[in-house]
């Protein structure tokens, strides 16, 4: 039996993954899976409520007695520094070490495309991210802040190890999901330090895959090519500043945020699947999210514990959703969160 913890967590967080979770427990009963579902109430209110963010035992427990997680969204205007979705999401990540973050672009349908030719995007592309090092260590200071002498510094760390690691895991995926090739993003030529250690590890490790071929593009190509001609790349591995930002602009590129899951991994350890957008507290309540993200998301925790054809016959929902234009006013539809998550759990019978 595979054990699930479920984390609404805030604002549109709770709304989506209500509807998650509905498609996930139709996906169980029509296949007969055996997973176990849990509720954990992480997230503002808590903190709110009982000044606790997230306890030692609760990261343990979270550690060592799940599968995996779900997670919707963490972030709440009641706390300005937002230090309950640091502890929570952040601890999560660098306690259960989940150093993929594993992005997949997939467009569902043509017409939620601004690209020109949309059509010739049919493969999708994922991104694997370096999630647990870079210049998001925090690494740094400012000297004399406030006044006009004032001086920042802002690290950006890359380790031996880190880069295998991520760069291993994303020549493992293109390997096992026959992608032709693993694209490496980077700004070697201004960033010589960092470039050198990436470039290196990504020959060394490259040459552990010889059916994969390897190539390196500098980001600032990265960000027009995406547009131009987003059907060469497969496989994207990067830094986490830079795997942040070119997944943002995938994601508009398959239809925006409310369709872009996400999943933090340490491959053979630990998963955490969620929605790469936040709270939205300016819709919350609302009932205009999108759920498809979050729906996504149950996609590929599927994928994870084994279940490809669930995991297919979810992602076919969502598709046959948008193209029967049931969908939240974010596509253009007119529809609430909670009859798009109905209408997809309703379908999942009826697709492959
Ligand atoms: N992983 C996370 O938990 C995560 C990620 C990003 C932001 N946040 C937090 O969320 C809060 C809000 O952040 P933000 O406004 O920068 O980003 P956001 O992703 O919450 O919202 C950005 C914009 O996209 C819209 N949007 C987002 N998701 C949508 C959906 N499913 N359907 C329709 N529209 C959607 C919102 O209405 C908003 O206009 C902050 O507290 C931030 O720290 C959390």
């Amino acid at each position: 039996m595979a054990r699930i913890a479920v984390i609404p967590g805030d604002g549109i967080g709770v709304e989506v993954m209500a509807e998650a979770v509905r498609v996930l427990r139709r996906t169980r009963e029509l296949a007969g899976l055996d997973l176990e579902l849990r509720t954990w109430d992480l997230g503002a209110e808590r903190t709110l409520r009982e000044g606790v963010t997230i306890t030692e035992a609760e990261f343990e427990t979270l550690e060592g007695d799940y599968e995996a997680i779900l997670l919707g969204a963490l972030g709440d205007p009641r706390i300005a520094d937002d230090r309950h979705a640091r502890d929570i999401l952040l601890g999560l990540r660098f306690r259960l070490d989940l150093f993929v973050n594993f992005r997949p672009c997939r467009l569902l349908d043509p017409s939620l495309s601004p690209l020109r030719n949309p059509d010739r995007w049919s493969g999708g592309m994922e991104i694997f991210r370096e999630n647990t090092e870079g210049i998001y260590v925090n690494l740094g200071g400012r000297f004399k802040a406030g006044t006009r002498d004032e001086v920042a510094i802002h690290e950006d760390l890359s380790t031996w190890k880190g880069v295998e690691r991520i760069v291993r895991a994303a020549f493992s995926h293109a390997r096992d999901r026959r992608r032709p090739r693993v694209t490496l993003v980077d700004k070697a030529n201004a960033m010589p330090a960092s470039g050198a250690l990436w470039r290196r590890v990504f020959q060394e490790v490259g040459a552990d895959f010889p059916e994969v071929e390897r190539e390196a593009v500098f980001v600032d190509a990265m960000a027009m090519d995406l547009v131009r001609r987003p059907q060469r790349y497969g496989v994207l591995v990067t830094s986490n500043l830079f795997g942040d930002i070119l997944s943002d602009l995938a994601a508009v590129l398959t239809g925006g945020i409310g369709l872009a899951p996400s999943a933090n991994l340490h491959p053979g350890r630990h998963a955490l699947f969620e929605p790469v957008h936040g709270s939205a507290p300016d819709i919350a309540g609302s009932g205009t999210a999108n759920p498809m993200a979050a729906i996504l998301c149950v996609g590929l925790l599927l994928d994870h514990l084994g279940h490809v054809r669930e995991a297919r016959r979810v992602e076919e929902a969502v598709s046959l959703a948008i193209a029967e234009g049931v969908t939240t006013p974010d596509l253009e539809g007119t529809s609430s969160t909670e009859e798009v998550g109905g209408w997809i759990a309703d379908h999942l019978a009826n697709v492959a």
